[in-house]
C-alpha cells in the first residue's frame, strides 16, 4: 500500500544463497590454483629434452575449466536457492493468506499448521490463538448486543401494554398506573445507566488518585445497611488501610455492587455479608463473601457475563439488580489491572476476592511488572 515494491524475499534469498556458493566455489579454486602453483616450475624451460608443461600451459589448461565451474554454480544455486527458498517460505505464504481471509472479516478460518515445531509454527499458532480469542470477542460482543436491545425493549415493551390498557379503559385507577409506569422507568433508567458505566469503564479514561479500599468499602457498606436490615441481613466490615491505586467513584461502584449483589442474593432471612479490606505485598485484596443458596460451581464463571442471572431468583423486588453488577465489576477490575475470583462458598453463597495493583502496576512472579511483559 503506497509502498514502492521491493525485491521480494524468495528472490533475494536466492541471490544470496547463489552469491555464497560463487564466494565459496571461487576461495575453493583459488585454493586449488595455489596448490598446483607449487608443483609447476615457473618460466619457459631452457633444458632440452620432452615439453614439461609450465605455468602458462597450466593456466590456458585451468582457466577455462574454473569458469565453466563457476557458471555452473551459479545456475546450480540460483535453482537450488530458488526451490529451497520457495520451500521455506511456504508457511509464510499460509499465514499471509489466512491473514487476509481474516482481514476480510473471516475470523472461523484456523491455519493448523502441521509440521515441527519451529518458528513458523509458532508464528502460525500465535495467530490461530488471536484469530479464536477475536472471533469469541466478537460473538461475545454480538450477544452482549442482542441482550442489551432485549432488556431495553423489555420496560418500553411494558410502558406500552400499559398506556393500551389505561387508554382503553378510562376507569382504571390513575394512581395505581402511574406507580407502575414510575418503576418500570426507574428500571429503564438503571439498565441505561449501568451500560453507560460499563463503556466508561472499558475506555480507561479515569484519572487514578492513591486511595484507601477500606474507606472506599466502609462508604459503600454504609449506603446499603437501611437495605441489608429490610432484608434481616448482618454485614460485617474488617480490615485496615488498604493502598490502591484508581478512580475512587469506580471503585467506590466495584465495592457497591459486591456489597449490593452479597445482600440481595443472600438467605431470605438471618444471612451474613463480611466485607474485609487487607493490604499483602503484592496487591490490595478486597473480599465480600456472604452466606446464601448453593451455586453449582460450572455456573460460577459465567455469572459475570452480562445479563447472566443464577438460575433462580431468590428475591424479585425492586432491589435485585438489571444483570450487569458482576459485568461492571469485571470491567472495572480489568481497567484497573487487577484480578477478580468468584468462589461458590461449599456450605452456599459466594466469596469474591478483588486484587488491585497496589501502586498501579501488578508485580509478577517472577518480580517484573505485568505490563511490560
Ligand atoms: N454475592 C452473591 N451471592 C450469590 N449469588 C450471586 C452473588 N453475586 C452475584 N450472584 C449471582 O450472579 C448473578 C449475576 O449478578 P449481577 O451481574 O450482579 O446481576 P444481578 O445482580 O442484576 O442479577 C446474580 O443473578 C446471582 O445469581
Ligand atoms: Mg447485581
Amino acid at each position: 500500500m503506497g509502498r514502492p515494491p521491493g525485491l521480494s524475499v524468495r528472490l533475494r534469498l536466492t541471490l544470496s544463497y547463489a552469491g555464497f556458493l560463487m564466494v565459496a566455489g571461487a576461495l575453493l579454486l583459488a585454493v586449488v590454483w595455489v596448490f598446483l602453483l607449487r608443483y609447476v616450475p615457473d618460466g619457459p624451460l631452457w633444458f632440452p629434452g620432452p615439453h614439461v608443461p609450465n605455468r602458462s600451459d597450466l593456466q590456458r589448461a585451468f582457466a577455462p575449466r574454473a569458469l565453466q565451474a563457476l557458471g555452473f554454480l551459479l545456475a546450480f544455486g540460483l535453482l537450488g536457492g530458488w526451490i529451497l527458498a520457495g520451500r521455506m517460505l511456504a508457511p509464510l505464504t499460509r499465514i499471509t493468506r489466512a491473514t487476509r481471509r481474516a482481514a476480510n472479516g473471516s475470523l472461523s478460518h484456523r491455519i493448523h499448521m502441521e509440521g515441527r515445531n519451529d518458528e513458523f509454527r509458532e508464528l502460525a499458532d500465535a495467530f490461530d490463538t488471536m484469530l479464536a480469542q477475536l472471533e469469541a470477542h466478537v460473538e461475545e460482543q454480538k450477544r452482549f448486543a442482542a441482550n442489551a436491545s432485549h432488556e431495553l425493549r423489555t420496560p418500553l415493551a411494558i410502558t406500552q401494554t400499559l398506556l393500551e390498557v389505561a387508554r382503553n379503559d378510562p376507569n382504571r385507577d390513575t394512581g395505581e398506573l402511574l406507580r407502575i409506569l414510575q418503576a418500570v422507568n426507574t428500571r429503564a433508567i438503571d439498565l441505561t445507566e449501568a451500560l453507560l458505566l460499563l463503556s466508561r469503564a472499558d475506555q480507561r479514561t479515569f484519572t487514578r488518585e492513591h486511595l484507601d479500599l477500606s474507606l472506599l468499602a466502609e462508604e459503600a457498606t454504609e449506603t446499603l445497611l437501611p437495605m441489608a436490615e429490610k432484608h434481616g441481613i448482618t454485614v460485617e466490615t474488617s480490615g485496615g488501610i488498604t493502598p490502591a491505586v484508581g478512580s475512587p467513584a469506580l471503585l467506590l461502584q466495584l465495592t457497591a455492587n459486591l456489597v449490593h449483589n452479597a445482600i440481595v442474593h443472600n438467605l431470605p432471612a438471618g444471612g451474613t455479608v463480611s466485607v474485609h479490606t487487607e493490604s499483602r505485598h503484592d496487591a490490595s485484596v478486597l473480599r465480600v463473601e456472604n452466606t446464601g443458596r448453593r451455586i453449582p460451581s460450572e455456573l460460577v464463571p459465567t455469572l459475570v457475563e452480562p445479563f447472566q442471572r443464577g438460575t433462580e431468583r431468590i428475591r424479585t423486588d425492586e432491589h435485585t439488580g438489571v444483570g450487569l453488577g458482576l459485568a461492571i465489576v469485571h470491567s472495572i477490575v480489568r481497567a484497573h489491572d487487577g484480578t477478580l475470583d468468584l468462589t461458590a462458598r461449599p456450605a452456599g453463597g459466594l466469596l469474591v476476592t478483588v486484587r488491585l495493583p497496589r501502586d498501579g502496576t501488578f508485580v509478577s512472579d517472577k518480580g517484573v511488572p505485568v505490563e511490560s511483559l
